[in-house]
C-alpha cells in the first residue's frame, strides 16, 4: 500500500503501522473502537478498515485537542492531525500524538458496538455496522483479495472472462429452485385456458433468476477454449443450514478439449493457488482467525498448499462408508445421494485432505453429465474439505448430440426449450469439462468461519433479506 493515498495528506493506517520511518506531521481518519481518557491523556484506537490493527492516538491535556479526545465515545468517525513518533507500547510500532480532532459524526450510549465481544449471531442481526468489527473486517478484506486472486489465476493462464446472464428462461441444474422474475400482477395475472400467460409476460416466456451460469459458459468454450465466469448465483431451496445460502457466488470455469482428469487437475490447482494466494496476502487476517476463529488452520493451509489431493469413486466412497462402521443418520447404498455427514466423513475420517468423489451414479446427477462407458454412472466430480464439505461440483460434459437428446428425455426436459444448447452439440462439438467453486463456501475454508452468513456482507436466507 502507497503511503498516502489519492486524497491529499491523508494517511491509511495500514501505510503508517508498516512505515520504516515517521511521515513527520499526518493526517488520519477512521472509527474509534476505544476510547480510553484519565485526567492526563486519552487513548483513541482510530480504524479505517485498511488492516485489522487500529491506530494509536495520543492526546494529553496540554493539546488542544484533549477536551474533544475526552468526550469522544466508541464508535465515532473522526479525522485526527497530529505528529507521527514511535511507540512506546507494547504491540505497535507507530502512534500519533494528536494535535486536532475533527468530528465527523458523534455516537450515543445506544452504539451496539461497545468493547465487549459479542457473538455472531447478535452481529448477523446488526448487518449494517458488523463491517466495523475485528471479524468482519478480516473476512470482507479476505474475500476481496481472494475475488482478485481468482482472475488473477484465470488470467494469467489465458481463460476468457464471461458475464453469464443472471436473468434467464433455463434451469440448468434441473432442480426447481429457481425464484421467479416476472413483471405480471400476482393479484391478477393474464390468463389463457385457465393458466397464466407467462407469453404475455415481460421476456415472452416464463423466467427466473439464474442457479448456475454453466450452460452459457460452455457455449463461450466453444469458442474461446478456455473460459470462466464468476458471479452470483440464486437459488429458492428451503434448507436452512450454515452451508447453503439463497443468493451466493460461484466460479466456473469451462474447458475445451478436456476430460474429467484434466477437470481434477484444474480444480486441483486453483484452489491451491488460492490458498496459497491467501496465506501469502492476507497474512495478518489469517493469523486473526488462527488465533481467536479456528486453531490449527494456517497449519491446516500450509499443508494443503503442499499435498496433492486424493481421488475416490462413488463406487469405493460408498464401499468405504459402509465398511466404516460409523453409525450414519442416513444409511448409505449404492445410488442414493451422500449426505454431508458422508461427506464430512470421507474427507475428515478416512482421508483427512480434500478429496474428489467421482463418477456418480447417473440417476442422482445433473443431464448435462457425460455417461460413462458402464452405462450406469457419469463423468461427475466433487471436491470435498474437511469442515465444509462438499465446496466444487463438476463434470465432463455430454458432448454426443444423440446421448445428450436421449438424457434430456430421461429427465423430462424439453429439447426444445433447450435448442441453443444442443446447437452446440450440432456443429462443431468437442469434449469439454468445467465446475463450479462456491465462493462463500471456500472463505469459510479459508477462514475457518462455520457459517455461510458470516462470508457473505448481506446474506439472504429463507426468512431473510433485510439489509
Ligand atoms: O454442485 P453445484 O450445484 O454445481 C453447479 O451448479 C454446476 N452447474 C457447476 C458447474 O459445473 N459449472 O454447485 C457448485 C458449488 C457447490 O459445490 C457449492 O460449493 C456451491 O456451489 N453451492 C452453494 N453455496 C452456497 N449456498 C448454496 N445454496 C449453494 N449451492 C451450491
Ligand atoms: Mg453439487
Amino acid at each position: 500500500m502507497k503511503n498516502t493515498d489519492w486524497r491529499q495528506n491523508r494517511c491509511r493506517v495500514k501505510a503508517l503501522l508498516q512505515a520504516e520511518e515517521s511521515h513527520g506531521e499526518v493526517f488520519v481518519q477512521g472509527w474509534l473502537r476505544t476510547v480510553r481518557s484519565s485526567k492526563g491523556v486519552a487513548f483513541l484506537a482510530l480504524n479505517d478498515g485498511s488492516c485489522l490493527d487500529s491506530l494509536q492516538i495520543v492526546v494529553g491535556s496540554d493539546s488542544e485537542a484533549f477536551e474533544v479526545a475526552s468526550r469522544l465515545g466508541t464508535g465515532s468517525c473522526v479525522g485526527v492531525r497530529g505528529k507521527m513518533v514511535a511507540s512506546p507500547g507494547a504491540g505497535q510500532s507507530w502512534e500519533v500524538q494528536g494535535d486536532e480532532i475533527l468530528v465527523y459524526g458523534d455516537v450515543d450510549e445506544n452504539f451496539p458496538l461497545q468493547k465487549k465481544r459479542h457473538g455472531f449471531d447478535f452481529l448477523r442481526t446488526i448487518a449494517h455496522l458488523r463491517p466495523r468489527t475485528n471479524a468482519y473486517g478480516a473476512v470482507f478484506r479476505v474475500r476481496s483479495r481472494i475475488s482478485h486472486a481468482v482472475h488473477t489465476f484465470f488470467q494469467e493462464r489465458g481463460f476468457v472472462h464471461v458475464h453469464t446472464p443472471i436473468i434467464t428462461s433455463n434451469d440448468c441444474e434441473g432442480a426447481g429452485e429457481m425464484f421467479r422474475v416476472t413483471t405480471l400482477d400476482p393479484e391478477n395475472p393474464p390468463m389463457a385456458d385457465k393458466r397464466i400467460a407467462w407469453h404475455d409476460d415481460f421476456f415472452g416466456t416464463k423466467t427466473g433468476l439464474t442457479v448456475s451460469g454453466q450452460l452459457q459458459a460452455e457455449l463461450f468454450a466453444t469458442a474461446f477454449t478456455d473460459v470462466y465466469a464468476f458471479g452470483p448465483t440464486f437459488r429458492a431451496e428451503n434448507s436452512n443450514t450454515s452451508r447453503h445460502a439463497s443468493e451466493f457466488w460461484m466460479i466456473e470455469p469451462e474447458i475445451a478439449f478436456a476430460d474429467l482428469a484434466d477437470n481434477c487437475q484444474l480444480a486441483e490447482d486453483f484452489f491451491r493457488f488460492m490458498v496459497a494466494y491467501a496465506l501469502e496476502h492476507c497474512r495478518e487476517d489469517l493469523e486473526f482467525f488462527n488465533q481467536f476463529i479456528d486453531k490449527g488452520l494456517i497449519e491446516r493451509l500450509e499443508k494443503v498448499v503442499e499435498t496433492d489431493f486424493q481421488t475416490m469413486t462413488y463406487t469405493e466412497a460408498v464401499e468405504r462408508l459402509q465398511q466404516s462402521g460409523q453409525a450414519f443418520e442416513f444409511p448409505v447404498e449404492w445410488g442414493c445421494d451422500l449426505q454431508s455427514e458422508h461427506e464430512r466423513y470421507l474427507t475428515e475420517k478416512i482421508v483427512d485432505g480434500p478429496l474428489f468423489v467421482t463418477d456418480y451414479p447417473k440417476g442422482i446427477k445433473a443431464f448435462y453429465m457425460r455417461n460413462n462407458d458402464d452405462g450406469r454412472t457419469v463423468a461427475a466430480m466433487d471436491l470435498l474439505v474437511p469442515k465444509v464439505g462438499e465446496i466444487i461440483g463438476g463434470s465432463q460434459r455430454e458432448e454426443r448430440l444423440e446421448v445428450l437428446e436421449q438424457k434430456m428425455k430421461d429427465f423430462d426436459i424439453h429439447p426444445e426449450s433447450l435448442d441453443w444448447y444442443l446447437d452446440t452439440r450440432r456443429w462443431g462439438s468437442c469434449p469439454h469439462a468445467g465446475f463450479g467453486l462456491g465462493f462463500e463456501r471456500f472463505l469459510m475454508y479459508i477462514t475457518g468461519m462455520e457459517n455461510v452468513r458470516d462470508v457473505i456482507p448481506f446474506p439472504r436466507t429463507p426468512g431473510n433479506a433485510r439489509f
